[in-house]
């Protein structure tokens, strides 16, 4: 709940991405946030400040002379835990980059000192102007955070070349990562795996397992708003990808292998969150087979195991999954994590039941058990899947150089 109780200035610059702050408002507002709107001249032309009244609840700031706001401007500056400029378009960012104080919205941003993420949103060449370049670079200098812009259709055309405002999601993203944000996370690198992989029989049929991937995009989720540079190795999901997290996509245990192997030379944190398939056809067809009646008898080797084999640089910190199916097998999946812990030289080991309801695979929860490599294991009750990241977040959050 990254919005709720806290106190958002939404400055609104003229440029027809201002339909998008509209979605912004009340999003912010929906999560709990008093949201204060501010428009600019031109964007008042753009949307009618009833709209984002009627949005927010609360009464919309146009201008620097309305009667009973006298110094409004250096409260609204100031309480705000978070300045949210969207759209930002090339005038507001080189009025704010020149420190001018010409109107409302400029004053406010020139007396902030908390804050301020700009969501740009401008013609593509404006955007590649070496005065726009220079107008950035000299606000992000002074501590701006920046989403966007993206590339796609602009109001003139489709463009190859970034210009286009951040959807209201990826805008809402960044922001809670700015409210969120903890230090020992700033500047750490975290690669996240997630999902199953696919193994081919034939190019129509392959091996696999259930896995959605949800458990390790929470990871991912919640190491990126906590303000981690987090890369993730997905196989096959279906999910849609986290905001604000590169993932590189990958089909099968060799490729994602080969992913982690080179990712994880600069990793802080590696976080095994995939269910990698642990067989492959030992020969599979280039060409579909036919079907025939009676049995088939696949003969299949075992892909490699990723982080038995792999060689973290010293100070990145490693944590696996065990997925264990206790309920059928009966015995100790603490020991057996235990084990796994050990062999494959691990940090912190999150032991899960395949077997058990509401746990493992294909749900939105799970109940795990946090083991590290000393302490007592901590049983988690059952949980929804970015509350479980949280905790294992938590957990692991000491071991953080
Ligand atoms: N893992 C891996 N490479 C594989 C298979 C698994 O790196 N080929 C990782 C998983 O991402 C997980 C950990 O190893 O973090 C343990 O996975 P799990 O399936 O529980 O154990 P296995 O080592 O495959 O052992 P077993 O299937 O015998 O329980």
């Amino acid at each position: 709940m990254p919005f709720a109780g806290r106190h958002v200035l939404l400055g609104v610059s003229g440029g027809i991405a201002c339909y998008k702050s509209c979605t912004l408002a009340r999003r912010l507002a929906e999560g709990g946030a008093a949201v204060d709107v501010v428009l600019t001249a031109s964007a008042a032309e753009f949307v009618r400040p009833v709209t984002f009244e009627a949005l927010t609840g609360r009464p919309v700031l146009t201008s620097l002379w309305q009667p009973d706001r006298a110094l409004a401007h250096i409260g609204l500056a100031r309480q705000p835990d978070l300045a949210i400029v969207a759209p930002a378009t090339a005038n507001l960012l080189a009025r704010a980059a020149v420190g001018l104080a010409d109107d409302l919205l400029t004053a406010l941003l020139l007396a902030r000192t908390g804050p301020v993420l700009a969501a740009p949103a401008m013609n593509d060449a404006m955007y590649a102007h070496p005065a726009t370049r220079a107008n950035v670079k000299t606000l992000a200098g002074r501590g701006w955070h920046f989403v966007g812009p993206d590339t796609g259709p602009l109001a003139e055309g489709p463009s190859e070349r970034p210009g286009r405002m951040s959807e209201p999601e990826a805008v809402l993203a960044a922001a809670a990562r700015l409210l969120l944000q903890r230090a020992p996370w700033l500047g750490k690198k975290v690669v996240v795996t997630a999902g199953p992989t696919r193994e081919h029989v034939d190019p129509v049929r392959v091996v696999t397992n259930p896995s959605s991937g949800r458990m390790g995009y929470s990871v991912a989720e919640a190491a990126y708003a906590r303000g981690a540079d987090v890369v993730l190795v997905s196989g096959p999901s279906d999910l849609p990808l986290p905001l604000g997290v590169t993932t590189h996509r990958v089909e099968t245990t060799a490729e994602m292998q080969r992913a982690v192997e080179s990712l994880v030379k600069h990793a802080d944190l590696l976080v095994m969150a995939a269910a990698p398939a642990d067989y492959r056809p030992a020969r599979p067809a280039t060409g579909k087979r036919p079907r025939a009646d009676g049995t088939l008898t696949l003969e299949l080797e075992a892909t490699p195991d990723i982080l038995a084999s792999l060689k973290p640089p010293s100070g990145c910190v490693v944590v696996g999954f065990a997925l264990e199916a206790a309920g059928a097998e009966g015995g100790n999946g603490v020991a057996r994590a235990q084990a796994k812990l050990r062999e494959k030289h691990l940090d912190y080991i999150i032991l899960n039941d395949a077997l058990e309801p509401g746990a493992g695979f294909e749900v939105t929860t799970n109940r795990v058990t946090i083991i590290g490599k000393s302490g007592t294991p901590i049983e988690l009750p059952l949980l929804d899947k970015r509350d479980v990241a949280e905790r294992i977040l938590d957990a692991v959050e000491q071991a953080l150089t």
